[in-house]
């Protein structure tokens, strides 16, 4: 496998084609749900250059950070605090695309703008998030939600 990413330019729906394949390289093979989120969290951050990417686990009634890309963040969220508590709540992708106006939000960056979370869920259980992180406001949609919940599928396939 190389470890080489191949980054290019484009619609965001191009960047995505364009990521996906090779984050399935990526995973092929690995069962370390780890090594296979931090890959996740380097490819995403590689191709789109997010302010922050990165994975909040279930554990013990709790969200704890785990592998991401990007400056320091709050290592624990409660179920139903925050974006990443209320995307674990209600089991779905919550897209804010501006954190000033979502009363919950936990400010981990003052320089984060917009926000989209992602819930990873297998047998009707949420085993934790994907957050992603953007200095532009309204940074993500529907797009991202169609990307990154196929992203975040990939993974749950091999957990
Ligand atoms: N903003 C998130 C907290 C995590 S950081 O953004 C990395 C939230 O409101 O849940």
């Amino acid at each position: 496998m190389t470890e080489d990413l191949f980054i290019i330019k484009g619609t965001k729906e191009e960047q995505y084609e364009s990521l996906i394949p090779q984050i399935q390289a990526l995973l092929e093979g690995e069962q370390d749900l780890v090594a296979n989120l931090a890959n996740v969290a380097a490819a995403l951050k590689e191709q789109f250059g997010w302010l922050w990417v990165g994975f909040y686990l279930v554990k013990d009634n709790e969200l704890v950070l785990g592998p991401f890309q990007g400056p320091v963040a709050c290592t624990r969220i409660k179920k139903g605090k925050g974006v990443c508590g209320t995307s674990w709540l209600k089991a779905e992708t919550l897209i804010v695309p501006d954190v000033e106006k979502f009363p919950a939000h936990i400010a981990c960056s003052s320089l984060s703008k917009s926000e989209i979370v992602v819930p990873i869920i297998r047998d009707d259980q949420v085993l934790g998030v994907l957050d992603v992180d953007s200095v532009e406001l309204n940074q993500y949609d529907t797009i991202d939600k169609f990307y990154l919940e196929r992203i975040v599928d990939m993974i749950t396939i091999n957990i």
